[in-house]
């Protein structure tokens, strides 16, 4: 099982590197995070999330849509935000509404390195601009405006009984 990195990590900060090799250690960190996703119950979980510095993230929106995305761009986003409730596994135990466009059109690689696209809109959307935030240093709780996200790490760090200061 692959360690998850939380808030106050500097791999949750930084702009991911491209992925440009599509061989089998590829592969296996893929399945890897699969079961490290499962294992937490997580929707998604992006490869930072996991201490790597790549531009990949895998999905599953319980929907029978579970699958990975590499090099990922969302290319079109809808006119209307909708607000929905988010988590994350390197925020554990808490939540907030974040207002997103309601539906997203994603290009991405497949494992094999193909480009394909995907339309998504609901869970799924939601999940792969979380995700995609991630491999550009941005937690959900990055959307909130100053004082609501100040709440949040400290709600944070009280709930998973941290030490005060130990996260910004
Ligand atoms: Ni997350």
């Amino acid at each position: 099982m692959l360690d998850i990195f939380t808030l106050g990590e500097e791999i949750l900060t930084i702009k991911c590197k491209k992925v440009e090799t599509f061989d089998s250690s590829l592969t296996l960190l893929i399945d890897a995070m699969f079961d490290s996703m499962d294992e937490a119950d997580g929707v998604g979980l992006a490869a930072p999330q996991v201490g790597i510095d790549m531009r990949l993230f895998v999905v599953d929106d319980q929907k029978g849509t579970r699958r990975e995305f590499i090099n990922p761009e969302i290319v079109e986003t809808s006119m209307d935000n909708v607000n929905m409730e988010e988590g994350c596994l390197s925020i554990p135990n808490v939540y907030h509404d974040i207002e997103r466009p309601k539906s997203i059109t994603l290009q991405a690689q497949d494992i094999n390195g193909k480009t394909f696209k995907i339309k998504a809109e609901g869970l799924l959307a939601r999940s792969i601009q979380h995700e995609n935030d991630h491999l550009n240093g941005i937690v959900f709780i990055d959307h909130l405006s100053e004082i609501e996200r100040e709440k949040m790490v400290k709600a944070y760090i009280r709930k998973n009984h941290l030490k005060k200061g130990s996260v910004q």
